[in-house]
């Protein structure tokens, strides 16, 4: 337990801006799939893929982002389309997350799917951050724009939940604040 706890306290949030080279391997994206794989799942309906997005097509994504931008804020002012290239630009290794959610299964609700969604992440972010990785996450409504989904050919149901950069970190946010513990439960 001890062991595991290291582990999940080990994880924190990187920043985008400050990830360089080198990124992950290809045998440590396959160790982040197998963990993310391991999610418990009801239903086991695997509700979440990834999407790796190639050095080649950084530049097309920056240009999804900035009319992905204006759709989601049609006043957008310029440093907003800038940052919207920026998100397409940083980091060595760049994913996407994509859930996948039924709505036609009364015993699995989309409730219990996007858990699952979640926790994927987390063993994703976990695996990476062992073999040494930074994450940073990234989401906002110009994931779930037209331009977006166009884009990346999204399903009806399938959903641009966030992005993932992976790389080596050059500078660190602060720490954040985590909950005390004994304030997560109640005595019913
Ligand atoms: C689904 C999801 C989306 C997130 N989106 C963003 C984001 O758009 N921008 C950002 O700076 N952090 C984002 N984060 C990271 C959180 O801000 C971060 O996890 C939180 O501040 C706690 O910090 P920690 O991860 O270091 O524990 C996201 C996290 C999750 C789980």
């Amino acid at each position: 337990m001890t062991a595991l706890l290291d582990v999940l306290a080990r994880r924190r949030s990187a920043s985008a801006k400050f990830l360089v080279a080198p990124g992950p391997d290809e045998a440590t994206l396959g160790q982040m799939l197998k963990a993310a794989s391991l999610a418990p799942d009801h239903g086991r309906l695997v509700p979440f893929r990834f999407i790796r997005i190639t050095e080649s097509s950084r530049a097309r994504l920056a240009d999804v982002f900035v009319e992905a931008t204006r759709q989601d804020m049609p006043d957008a002012p310029a440093s907003e389309l800038d940052k919207a290239r920026e998100k397409a630009t940083q980091g060595p290794c760049l994913l996407g997350l994509v859930a996948k959610i039924r709505s036609d299964l009364p015993k699995v609700p989309p409730s219990d799917q996007w858990l699952t969604v979640g926790c994927a992440l987390e063993n994703a972010l976990l695996a990476l951050g062992e073999a040494g990785y930074a994450t940073a996450i990234r989401s906002g409504g110009y994931l779930e724009t037209p331009a977006v989904r166009a884009a990346f050919g999204l399903a009806d149901n399938e959903h641009f939940t966030c992005l993932l950069a992976i790389g080596t970190a050059t500078d660190w946010p602060p720490a954040k604040p985590k909950p005390e513990a004994a304030s997560l439960m109640s005595i019913w």
